[in-house]
């Protein structure tokens, strides 16, 4: 599969955005707090913009496009400046649309049959989503005996009261959550709070050991 970007930071936030003209400023409380990757979920008519204008003035951002659940999605957020593109799940013509695109991808997982699937393709980093509905920490446990090369990035369910027992886990790279961009505060443009709650993750966390990269 084709190497990720890399990125330092161990939390990767997944972001909601409504007003694309709040990605830049966004994207700098981020760094500030110690983040140097953002997932941007197409789940808001603004999304494409965000990463646009993300990718454009903050080359030292990695920016994700999140929540990529179309092959056709994979052209767009290609042509905003996505650097990396997740999906919740993973099918055939996703897979092929991100190859043939040069798109770094990771791929949503929630047993190990889809694992092994996405294992067969390829693909030695999966997104556990939803993390806490697949079984949480137990789930990454189990997972790690018969399957130990793989890791994963969690997302759904995490919170700074648990971020430090998933990031301690041997099969996770980073994890995923958006817990640190809350809507009120976004709404608020409530960057410094923004920035407190990525340090505070940040110094949870820690820089990787080693690359996120496949
Ligand atoms: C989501 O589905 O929005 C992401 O997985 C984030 O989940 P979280 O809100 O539990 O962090």
């Amino acid at each position: 599969m084709i190497a990720l970007p890399r990125f330092q930071s161990r939390v990767v936030p997944v972001i909601a955005l409504h007003d694309a003209t709040q990605a830049v400023r966004l994207a700098h409380a981020l760094l500030d707090g110690g983040i140097d990757v953002m997932e941007i979920t197409l789940r808001t008519p603004q999304a494409l913009q965000a990463i646009e204008a993300v990718a454009r003035d903050v080359p030292q951002m990695v920016v994700a496009a999140g929540t990529v659940t179309r092959a056709a999605e994979v052209a767009s957020v290609c042509a905003a400046g996505a650097r990396l593109a997740l999906s919740p799940g993973l099918t055939q013509t996703l897979v092929r649309a991100a190859c043939d695109a040069g798109l770094p991808f990771i791929p949503g997982v929630m047993t190990p049959g889809e694992v092994m699937a996405a294992r067969e393709q390829g693909f030695g980093l999966l997104k556990l989503f939803p993390a806490a509905q697949a079984g949480g920490l137990a789930m990454l446990q189990a997972l790690a005996g018969p399957l130990p090369e793989i890791r994963f990035c969690p997302t759904g369910g995490i919170h700074p009261d648990n971020l430090g027992s998933y990031l301690a886990q041997r099969n996770v790279a980073f994890v995923g959550g958006s817990w640190l961009t809350p809507p009120d505060m976004l709404a608020k443009r409530d960057w410094a709070g923004i920035t407190a709650l990525a340090r505070a993750a940040s110094a949870l966390s820690g820089p990787a050991t080693d690359s996120p990269a496949t």
